[in-house]
């Protein structure tokens, strides 16, 4: 049994949550991988901000260089947000020997392809999975649950805050800016909610989620980018009654050119499924050779779901790293109590 040790670069709406989940579900999840998790330095910009939790034994820095030199730290967690200062930070992190979990997608659409090939020589994984989709674990259901298929073409909603306005505007008497600001006040939205509302967020996560499926670098600027910034309240009820939905959509398909990327407003029928994929929610359609179509559907945003996701790409980690333990072995993790007889 080893002690991992966490260092945070950021302790906002998502790495709240996840100070939250290793405070809160630590004990079942080291029971589960057989060994233990310290969150032991995290990194805020302001150092006098009250925090949403206890942070209590953790070394609290505004200098994010004492995460990623802090010699024992295992694992940094990226989660400040931002491209220039994380990419440089990770580069850093990375040549330190430190495996990488971030929830920037930002970052990874336009600078994953320099990170991943510094992480390759220096032997240590970058995981970001919470870049995508929120708390649906997409990129694991494509990079293993998917592995053995040909993707042919993938699609969904992959914005949570745009989702939520366009749901909220169908309402009547809705007005985008105020909706916008209840999904800022819920922490759905970026830093800078033109990512959500222009469509370069989808285009950062439409970007990575191709780039796993069809196995291709990442290509953010091939991306055709548009948002919701122009659909009104009256354009959702003429689709409605015309019995159609809008919703914004990331497609990604297999041509017979190579591939192509766009994000854009999209008419679907209400009777097909994603049409009924409301609110924060985000789905996502996966079609690969052999398995066919599947769906992928859970929260897009918000610090729980989020966290969720990066709390799993820190046990992947550790997973990865702990030669010949097999949490299902007894004495491990895997718990020998007897069921409990439901009644019938
Ligand atoms: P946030 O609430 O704004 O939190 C950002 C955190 O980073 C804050 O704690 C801030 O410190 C810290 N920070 C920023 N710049 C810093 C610097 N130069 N030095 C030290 N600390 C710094 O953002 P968030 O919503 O948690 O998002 C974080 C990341 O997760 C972003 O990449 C975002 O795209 C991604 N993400 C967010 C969601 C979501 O639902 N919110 C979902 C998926 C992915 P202070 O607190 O002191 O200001
Ligand atoms: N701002 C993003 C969204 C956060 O609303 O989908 C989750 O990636």
């Amino acid at each position: 049994m080893k002690t991992f040790k966490i260092g945070l670069l950021g302790l906002g709406t998502v790495g709240g949550g996840t100070v939250n989940i290793l405070q809160t579900t630590l004990d079942e999840i080291q029971r589960r991988i057989g060994h233990n998790i310290e969150v032991s330095i995290i990194a805020v910009r302001d150092l006098n901000r009250p925090r949403p939790v206890d942070t209590t034994g953790i070394t609290m820095t505004d200098n994010p260089e004492n995460v990623i030199n802090h010699p024992e730290v295992d694992i940094v967690v990226e989660l400040m947000g931002g491209t220039a200062l994380a990419k440089d930070l990770l580069t850093q992190a990375i040549k330190n020997g430190k495996h990488i979990v971030t929830a920037n997608k930002a970052l990874i659409a336009e600078f994953g392809n320099e990170l991943f090939a510094l992480a390759n020589q220096n032997n240590v994984i970058v995981n970001y999975e919470a870049a995508v989709a929120g708390g649906i674990p997409i990129i694991k259901a494509i990079r293993e649950g998917l592995a053995a298929n040909k993707i042919e073409w993938l699609a969904g909603i992959i914005n949570g805050t745009g989702n939520y306005i366009l749901t909220e505007m169908a309402q009547p008497g809705a007005d985008f800016e105020k909706v916008l600001k209840t999904a800022q006040e819920l922490g759905y939205a970026e830093a800078d909610p033109t990512f959500d509302v222009e469509g370069i967020d989808a285009a950062h996560k439409l970007t990575i989620l191709a780039s796993d499926a069809f196995g291709i670098e990442l290509q953010f600027n091939k991306t055709y980018t548009e948002g919701i910034s122009k659909i009104s309240a009256q354009d959702i009820q003429f689709a409605d009654l015309l019995g159609y939905k809008i919703k914004h959509l990331g497609i990604a398909n297999r041509t017979k050119n190579g591939f192509s990327l766009r994000v854009h407003p999209s008419l679907v029928a209400k009777d097909v499924l994603i049409a009924n994929v409301d609110g924060v929610m985000n789905a996502v359609m996966v079609k690969g050779d052999h398995v066919g179509p599947t769906m992928y559907y859970g929260p897009g945003a918000g610090a729980g779901p989020t966290a969720s996701a990066v709390v799993a790409d820190i046990i992947d980690v550790i997973r990865a790293q702990s030669q010949n333990v097999d949490d299902r072995v007894p004495g491990l993790g895997f718990r020998t109590d007897s069921l409990t007889q439901a009644p019938v």
